[in-house]
């Protein structure tokens, strides 16, 4: 194996990357973000890998979420501040139900590259590029728009920035506190029958915080009453950016990709031999792989063996996308290979990819019993083969938007043109992340019992 350096991925061959006219322009952009400040810092990736860690031993539970696409435009605190309320609604959910810690990771702060199953798209006749995320080109289905810009890189850094700079404020500055934990309600939600229920627990947690406070025990006195930990993480897919953002540690010497404090390989850009490959095994930060249907137990060794040598707790989390019709039949061969071989890993369910279908109007969707589906079974399969369901990765918005059909609302086919706004897949609304969290935390009681019960 060649030595790493945060540049060497340059030596092998790479998939779904734009082709950008002036290199001397891209060139001159990765220098100027190489100067720019680190957007997160190595020691808050380190406590990542902790939490993720106590979540490979069944210690805690993983809830990554956000858009399938951040955009440039439609870039407002509202919408930021909505996403990680719905973040956080469904972490206290979850962590109600479970007994245990929930990691928030959002798909925040510089999710701005999408891989593309065609490079070209055709419209009524039209060929254009396709559409790679507003890091590379923009949405709009004109020739100009398609062209890829290396300006963009800038702008997904700023941007980047500002997000997280919200939600850092957000957490800590008084907006997560548990005693607002019946304001994280939108307004919108108002008619939805889990209301009561989600005010129900909201009830039992104020209860239990008058109840500690008699006992001498306030946000004063313990500061996690009155913040929260988010992180943030991305597909690290636009090779040349997360490489401008790579930095050596000053106090551990090692290299930390501080684009995010997580970053994820996606299911076309995974191959052993590739440029990602290289990129990934070499930065310090936990990385997450997404496992599509096809996925062999040999693969996901190999896998292993590439990222994670030193089989360390929290360094890697499999993100399995397999299709509810095919997760029974495909998830425990891998599991069982896994803990075969004792090797950890994490193991956090995206129901959402293998459950994508286009409408005959047009539209593509995801149907809400699908993503039920797959994920009860995600958790009724690791139940049966002894291994612990680690966390889930939603495409999911804070907006009241019709992407995904069915949900308590019923959404149908025909309702889907009244608000789909998604740049990329279909996400679901808050209505639809309140209704799953009650449903997984089901779930997820069952599966920690196993672990309480040890
Ligand atoms: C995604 O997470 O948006 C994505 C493109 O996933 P996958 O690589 O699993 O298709
Ligand atoms: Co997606």
């Amino acid at each position: 194996m060649t030595e790493w350096s945060a540049s060497s991925w340059r030596q092998f061959p790479i998939q779904q990357q734009p082709e950008y006219a002036d290199l001397a322009q891209l060139k001159s952009i990765e220098s100027q973000l190489k100067t720019f400040p680190p957007l997160v810092f190595a020691e808050e990736i380190r406590r990542l890998e902790q939490h993720l860690g106590e979540v490979c031993h069944g210690k805690g539970f993983l809830l990554q979420g956000g858009d399938c696409a951040e955009s440039f435009s439609d870039f407002t605190a509202p919408k930021i501040r909505d996403t990680f309320k719905v973040i956080l609604q469904m972490a206290i959910v979850l962590t109600f139900a479970g007994s245990c810690p929930v990691t928030k990771v959002a798909r925040m702060a510089g999710q701005y590259a999408k891989p593309r199953s065609s490079g070209m798209e055709t419209v009524n006749g039209v060929t254009l590029p396709s559409y790679r995320g507003d890091i590379i080109n923009g949405a709009a289905f004109t020739p100009e728009a398609r062209v890829p810009d290396p300006q963009r890189m800038l702008t997904a850094y700023h941007h980047s920035a500002a997000s997280l700079n919200l939600l850092r404020a957000f957490a800590q500055g008084g907006f997560a506190d548990l005693h607002k934990v019946h304001k994280w309600n939108m307004s919108f939600i108002a008619a939805n029958p889990l209301k009561e229920k989600y005010q129900e627990l909201a009830g039992k947690i104020e209860d239990a915080l008058h109840f500690m406070e008699v006992l001498g025990i306030t946000a004063e006195t313990h500061p996690t009453i009155h913040e929260t930990e988010l992180f943030t993480s991305h597909e690290a897919l636009l090779l040349p950016y997360e490489e401008a953002l790579t930095r050596t540690d000053s106090l551990t010497g090692m290299p930390y990709n501080c684009s995010a404090h997580m970053v994820w390989m996606g299911e076309r850009t995974r191959q052993l031999d590739h440029a990602h490959m290289e990129f990934f095994r070499g930065i310090n930060n936990p990385v997450g792989v997404k496992i599509g249907p096809n996925t062999q137990p040999d693969d996901v060794i190999a896998l292993i063996d590439a990222l994670n040598p030193k089989n360390k707790a929290g360094r890697l989390t499999f993100i399995t996308r397999m299709g509810a019709d095919n997760l029974a039949e495909r998830l425990p061969k891998l599991i069982r290979r896994v803990q075969e071989e004792g090797r950890n890993v994490v193991w956090s369910s995206d129901p959402m990819h293998g459950n994508t279908v286009k409408t005959d109007n047009g539209f593509k969707t995801r149907d809400f019993s699908s993503i039920v589906r797959e994920l009860e079974q995600f958790f009724a399969i690791h139940q049966a083969e002894g291994s612990y369901a680690g966390g889930i990765h939603l495409e999911m918005t804070g907006e009241d938007v019709t992407e995904c059909t069915g949900g308590a609302y019923a959404i149908s086919e025909s309702d889907l043109e009244q608000r789909y706004k998604t740049q990329c897949d279909p996400r679901l609304n808050a209505d639809q992340v309140l209704e799953l969290a009650f449903l997984v935390s089901d779930s997820l009681a069952k599966a920690r019992q196993g672990k309480t019960n040890a």
